[in-house]
């Protein structure tokens, strides 16, 4: 799997396609979706078109898409999964993440609510009921390989003991203000990927984009801080996602490089804990609940 991904989460149509194209002509072969994202089509729209284009092919890109809240019976773990194949256009797919730990009433709204506009749970599905769904793809070919995303590492270890087809990559919220160091060490000795997404902190400021410490690394080793914090993630044994919607990001993004040692350690040292993406804590659909500046 390429160690810098390309991020899907966009809002916009028009913009999901233009970014996708940029990112493809800048170099990223790593595409991350989720059906969450509402933007398959878009994204598969401009793979097809990149691919036709670059003289690339599907087997140079690896392609990850999620399987979201609503789909975790295992009964519809398959065909979850082939509506997204058939919404990006593709034939199988790199890997296929379960988005979240949590079951949500299962059934086509995403975003199922009671009369106080509380989530509606699902508690009639275990994580490992939705795992052994998720092996069967493998088992057959469809998905090359299959992880989870937004768990803690106390949820990890009883399903990694259980699970028949071992969790291949670990996507959660990572940057200095949340290192995960716990989380990362325990997947690099069973062998899973760490992919770090929201590594500039969602940009969120005040957040680690503007940390004195990262500016600082930046200004002294010629890089922008996005390079500085692209470069630690990949530099500390994981691989990140990005997001960059205009070419010129794109290419900036892509183009990190080693920190030195004593840069690398002193990022290791920041000591401001802060989480920018709920889901963990609250089984709470929504991704980025705070607000960014303008
Ligand atoms: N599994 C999950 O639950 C989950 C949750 C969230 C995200 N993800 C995945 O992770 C990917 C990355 O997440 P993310 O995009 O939120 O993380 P991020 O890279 O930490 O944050 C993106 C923000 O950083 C800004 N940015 C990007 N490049 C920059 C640069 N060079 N300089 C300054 N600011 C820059 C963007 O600004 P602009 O808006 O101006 O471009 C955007 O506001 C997503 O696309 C998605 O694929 C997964």
């Amino acid at each position: 799997m390429p160690a810098v991904g390309f991020g899907t989460l966009i809002a916009d149509a028009a913009t999901t396609i233009s970014a996708t194209r940029d990112a493809l002509q800048a170099g990223y072969r790593h595409i991350d979706c989720a059906e969450r994202y509402r933007n398959e089509r878009e994204v598969g729209e401009a793979l097809r078109a990149g691919l036709a284009a670059g003289g690339i092919t599907r087997e140079d890109i690896f392609v990850t898409t999620k399987l979201w809240n609503s789909n975790h019976r295992p009964e519809r773990v398959w065909p979850a999964f082939e509506a997204s194949v058939e919404r990006l256009g593709l034939d199988y797919l790199d890997l296929y993440l379960i988005h979240t730990p949590f079951a949500f009433q299962p059934g086509d709204e995403q975003d199922p609510r009671d009369e106080n506009g509380d989530v509606i749970y699902d508690k009639g599905v275990t994580l490992l009921d939705t795992w052994r769904a998720m092996e069967e793809l493998v088992d057959h070919g469809r998905s090359r390989a299959i992880g989870l995303s937004d768990i803690t590492l106390n949820e990890l270890r009883p399903l990694y003991e259980s699970a028949r087809i071992k969790p291949a990559v670990v996507q959660v919220e990572a940057h200095p203000y949340l290192p995960e160091t716990e989380l990362l060490e325990f997947c690099k000795e069973n062998g899973i990927v760490f992919l770090a997404f929201a590594p500039l902190g969602h940009g969120i400021r005040p957040g680690p984009i503007e940390d004195p410490v990262i500016s600082g690394i930046a200004a002294r080793t010629g890089r922008t801080p996005a390079q500085v914090l692209l470069a630690w993630a990949v530099q500390r044994g994981g691989a990140v996602l990005t997001t960059p919607k205009s070419a010129a990001r794109a290419r900036e993004n892509f183009d990190i490089s080693m920190l030195p040692a004593d840069a690398f350690d002193e990022i290791d040292r920041i000591e401001t804990r802060q989480r920018f993406n709920e889901v963990v804590k609250t089984g709470s659909p929504g991704f980025i609940p705070q607000s960014k500046p303008q």
